[in-house]
C-alpha cells in the first residue's frame, strides 16, 4: 500500500509502448475519506492500449503519486507536446503546481517536510526546463517567455522565468558545464523568492510606493528564504546543492557595489549564483507584462541594467549578457531613469522618465 497524495492522470497522455517513467496506481478503498492506493503497474514497464483498456475496465480509474507528477509531465513533453511552446507550458503547469502548494501553507505550518517536497518537485521542473532549453539560445527566450500562457500570480510566473534564464546564463558562463550544476542553477532561480511566503499578500500585491514598514518587512525575504532552507533535515532530492541554493536565495538582493541586503555583501563576496540570479531576477522584472505597468523592450532593459553595470550587478557577467543579447537585439539609449532605491521586487512601482 502506498501513502500520500495522489492525482488522477489525463488517460490520453500517458506513455503507451515506451517504459513507463512512473508508477501506476488504484484505489482499493470503497469507503470515501479512506484511500487505499495499491501499485497495479510499476515503472519501467511498458503499457500497451490494450492493457490500459482492460486496467481501465477492471479498475475504472488509475492514480499517480503526487511525488512523481514531474515524471509524469516530462514523458508527457517528450511523447505528446508538439512545440516548444506546448512543451514549455506543460513544464511551467507543473512548476505553478509546486509553488502554488508551497505558497498556499499557512505559514506556521512549513515543515521540514513540505521543504522537502518543495525542493524535490522543483528539481524535477527544473531538470524539464534543462532539457527542453538545450536547443534555445539566451536570446530567444525572451520571444519563448512572451509567448507562453500566463497566470494570475506575479511571483509564480516570475521565479519560473527567473530560473530559466539562470540556466541560460549559467551556460553562456561555462558552456560545458556539468547537467547537475545547471540544475542547480535552475533551481536557485526557481526557489529565490521563496521567503516571500512569509510576506503578507497585502504588502506583496500593493500596488504603488510601499511604505518605509512595508518595504523593510519586504526585505526581510531572504532571511526567511535562508531560515527556511536551514532547518535541520532540509535535504532537498539527489544532486541538489541545498547550501548553494539556500546562499542564492540570501543573497540575491545583495548588490555588487555592496549596497544591497541584507548583508551588503560586495563583488566576489557576493555567490556566483546568486549574482547570476541577481541579473535573471532583475531583467526579467523589467520585461514582463506583469510587472510594471509598461514592459520594456529587452533593447530598453538591457539599455538601463547598463547603468547598473558595477553598482547594483556583476559587470563582467551583464557584459557576457549584454553582448550575448546584441548579437539578437540592437543596441539602444533609453530616457528612463532608474531611482536609486530601484527594487525588482517591487513589481508595481512604474520607471519613470528622465525629463
Ligand atoms: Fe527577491
Ligand atoms: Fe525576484
Amino acid at each position: 500500500m502506498a501513502t500520500g497524495v495522489f492525482f488522477v492522470p489525463d488517460p490520453d497522455l500517458l506513455v503507451l509502448n515506451h517504459p513507463i517513467p512512473y508508477n501506476l496506481y488504484i484505489n482499493s478503498s470503497a469507503v470515501e475519506g479512506r484511500d487505499h492506493f495499491v501499485k497495479v503497474f510499476p515503472l519501467g514497464d511498458t503499457l500497451t492500449k490494450p492493457d490500459f483498456v482492460a486496467m481501465k475496465a477492471k479498475y475504472q480509474q488509475v492514480y499517480i503519486s503526487e511525488l512523481e507528477r514531474g515524471a509524469y509531465l516530462r514523458a508527457i513533453c517528450q511523447y505528446f507536446g508538439k512545440t516548444e511552446e506546448e512543451k514549455v507550458n506543460i513544464l511551467k503547469t507543473s512548476a505553478l503546481h509546486h509553488l502554488e502548494s508551497i505558497f498556499n501553507v499557512k505559514t506556521d505550518e512549513i515543515s521540514v517536510d513540505i521543504i522537502n517536497q518543495t525542493l524535490d518537485g522543483c528539481r524535477q521542473t527544473v531538470e524539464g526546463f534543462v532539457e527542453l532549453l538545450k536547443n534555445y539560445e539566451l536570446n530567444q527566450l525572451h520571444e519563448l517567455i512572451g509567448n507562453l500562457s500566463f497566470h494570475d500570480f506575479y511571483t509564480y510566473d516570475h521565479s519560473i522565468n527567473v530560473s530559466m534564464y539562470c540556466i541560460l546564463i549559467y551556460k553562456l558562463l561555462d558552456p560545458d558545464a556539468p547537467e547537475d550544476k545547471i540544475i542547480n542553477a535552475g533551481m536557485g532561480g526557481f526557489m529565490h523568492d521563496i521567503g516571500k511566503i512569509k510576506i503578507p499578500n497585502k504588502i506583496l500585491n500593493k500596488v504603488g510606493r510601499l511604505t518605509d514598514e512595508e518595504f523593510l518587512e519586504i526585505q526581510r525575504h531572504p532571511t526567511y528564504g535562508k531560515e527556511f532552507l536551514t532547518q535541520r533535515g532540509v535535504t532537498g532530492p539527489k544532486g541538489a546543492d541545498v547550501g548553494l541554493i539556500r546562499d542564492v536565495v540570501y543573497q540575491h538582493h545583495e548588490n555588487y557595489d555592496g549596497t544591497g541586503y541584507p548583508n551588503r555583501l560586495k563583488g566576489d563576496e557576493i555567490q556566483l549564483l546568486a549574482r547570476v540570479t541577481s541579473i535573471a531576477d532583475f531583467f526579467d522584472a523589467i520585461t514582463t507584462k506583469r510587472s510594471y505597468a509598461e514592459a520594456l523592450s529587452v533593447e530598453e532593459a538591457l539599455a538601463l541594467m547598463k547603468r547598473s553595470r558595477a553598482k547594483k550587478i556583476d559587470p563582467s557577467i551583464f557584459d557576457r549578457f549584454d553582448i550575448h543579447m546584441h548579437e539578437k537585439y540592437k543596441e539602444r539609449e533609453t530616457d528612463l531613469h532608474l531611482a536609486d532605491d530601484f527594487d525588482p521586487c517591487q513589481p508595481h512601482v512604474k520607471l519613470k522618465r528622465i525629463s
